[in-house]
């Protein structure tokens, strides 16, 4: 049976650095309470469970942020340990991610990661390497210095089997520590550090919420670009644009059902997860792919980006045909696109013209299509 992922969010702190008149986490970062753009990050099939520490001051106001999200919240401790162990106390995973609530930048891949690393090494530390050089000084007076390449900034998430973190923090007795994984070496073994991120930063000073923040995914987003052509031939009386049948004198030839349109898209889609094109995924020698549903590729290339973190926000598709006419089908592409893809039908555009008479497509000998996509992190 797959193991129960819960995750801690500590969110019990004051933010007494960033010397705001209340707890940081409530001053807002594109809109909203930072806190909340952390609480959306674990709002993912993944997590099973969010338990979030909150102070006695903070308490209504972070509970009535985590209602919509059906996060159950705890009184927090006067320390960060404090809090964890009062969290680690309400979870019922076998697995536990604790996180910072002032680290809202944190990507869905890197949650995901962490997951996939407790299960390998039974415990994972995000954490990124060092590119200053790092040196140990007593009253301005360097005493010793760190190789760089053995020295790493220790982030969250932090993930681990519940009973061992708390068999670790249970052994720690009083303790204070500023991570979790301080605990698990001194008590469990050494814990195993994976890839964090650079832009996974932890909100501490005014500065912090001044400077360029990283754009959270769902306001930045990855544009890709594709574009395919098929010439007319085939003996058949329809050709197949974003998986809608349209009467025509003539099919378009292919190896798989020639769907031009989708096969533009998945490249535009591709591209934007900075992926290979659909000849990768697809060959068009491999036998697997003769007369293939592009519309069934498609929901494919859905799949892989998903398995990155990433989903459809927009698709901007432009067809160029001297035949057959496509405007009484767009709707119908649209809305295939839409359940394809899972982006809304507000967000798929299909624009369709004639080249003038000009060039291959003008003379009627094949059709053109471009199409870009954006991406987002979910
Ligand atoms: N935290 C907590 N309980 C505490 C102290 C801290 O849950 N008693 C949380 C904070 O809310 C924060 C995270 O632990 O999300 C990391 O701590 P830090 O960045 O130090 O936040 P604060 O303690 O709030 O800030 P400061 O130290 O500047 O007062
Ligand atoms: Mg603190």
């Amino acid at each position: 049976m797959k193991d129960k992922v819960s995750a801690i969010i500590c969110a019990a702190g004051k933010g007494e650095r960033a010397g705001f008149s209340k707890n940081k986490l409530l001053a807002p970062i594109y809109g909203a309470p930072a806190i909340w753009h952390t609480l959306k990050k674990f709002d993912i099939p993944e997590i099973d469970e969010v338990v979030v520490a909150a102070s006695e001051e903070d308490f209504e106001e972070i509970s009535a942020l985590c209602a919509p999200f059906k996060y159950s919240v705890v009184k927090g401790g006067q320390t960060r340990t404090e809090s964890v162990k009062r969290a680690l106390a309400a979870v019922s995973g076998e697995i536990v991610l604790i996180h910072d609530g002032a680290r809202p930048f944190v990507s869905r891949g890197l949650i995901l990661s962490c997951i996939d690393g407790v299960k390998k090494f039974s415990s994972a530390v995000c954490a990124v390497k060092l590119t200053d050089t790092a040196v140990i000084a007593q009253l301005g007076l360097v005493t010793d210095r760190l190789d760089r390449s053995e020295t790493f900034r220790v982030q969250t998430p932090q993930g681990f089997y519940t009973e061992d973190i708390r068999r670790a923090y249970g052994l720690a007795g009083d303790r204070v520590y500023t991570d979790d994984s301080a605990a698990f070496c001194e008590f469990i073994a050494p814990a195993r550090l994976i890839d964090g991120e650079e832009s996974n930063i932890k909100l501490t000073f005014k500065s912090d919420f001044i400077r360029e923040l990283p754009l959270p995914a769902a306001v930045s987003g990855l544009t890709g670009f594709g574009v395919d052509v098929h010439a007319f031939g085939k003996k058949q009386n329809f050709i197949k644009l974003c998986g809608v049948e349209i009467p025509c004198d003539t099919g378009l030839i292919a190896h798989s059902d020639g769907d031009v349109a989708l096969h533009a898209v998945m490249d535009a889609i591709l591209s934007a997860a900075g992926l290979k094109d659909i000849g990768h995924y697809f060959p068009d020698n491999d036998p697997a792919f003769k007369g293939a549903d592009s519309a069934l590729l498609l929901a494919q290339v859905v799949e892989i980006i998903g398995k990155k973190g990433l989903r459809v926000k927009n698709v901007s598709v432009a067809v160029q045909a001297e035949k057959p006419r496509i405007s009484a089908y767009i709707d119908n592409m649209v809305a295939r696109v839409a359940s394809l893809t899972g982006a809304d039908r507000g967000n798929i555009s299909i624009t369709a013209g004639t080249s003038e008479g000009l060039g291959f497509v003008g003379e009627g000998r094949g059709i053109c299509v471009y199409a870009v996509a954006t991406l987002y992190e979910a």
